[in-house]
């Protein structure tokens, strides 16, 4: 069995709260457990956290042996070095995921500094970016 985790940035703590418009109106937490039923093939772990240095944390701390990430870095995204970075020194795979099209919204929001060292992107599909990039691993 796979062993994937799922990393949250900051703010993704408010989904189904924050801006719906945007975002939806499903929380996490919820969406979570519909993930593990649809992929009982994966042992799906969840981490979020509001702050840069805990995500880079996590990442050294399981990128060495899961066999992959699925990150929505959110905000950090757009400017974290560090957090880019921290996905270039790790060894497993890491698939950057975006709820929105942050190439369809502000200008600040089409830099990414996790893109060069992802495997891949998926963005712009809702929350189903998650569904998707999850299905990558199968
Ligand atoms: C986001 C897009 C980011 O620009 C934003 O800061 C977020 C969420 C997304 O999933 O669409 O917090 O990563």
């Amino acid at each position: 069995m796979k062993n994937i985790i799922i990393i949250n940035g900051p703010n993704l703590n408010l989904l189904g709260k924050r801006q719906p418009e945007i975002y939806g109106h499903k929380d996490f937490d919820n969406f979570l457990i519909d993930l593990k039923t649809k992929f009982q093939n994966f042992n799906i772990t969840y981490y979020q956290s509001n702050i840069e240095g805990e995500i880079i944390d996590k990442l050294h701390e399981v990128g060495f042996d899961i066999d992959g990430i699925v990150l929505n870095a959110a905000a950090y995204t757009h400017t974290s070095i560090g957090i880019g970075d921290a996905v270039a020194s790790i060894a497993s795979p890491v698939i950057e995921v975006h709820i929105s099209n942050t190439y369809a919204r502000e200008d600040f929001r089409h830099k990414s500094y996790i893109s060069p060292n992802a495997k891949a992107i998926i963005l712009g599909f809702g929350l189903k970016s998650y569904e998707l990039a999850l299905s990558s691993f199968e």
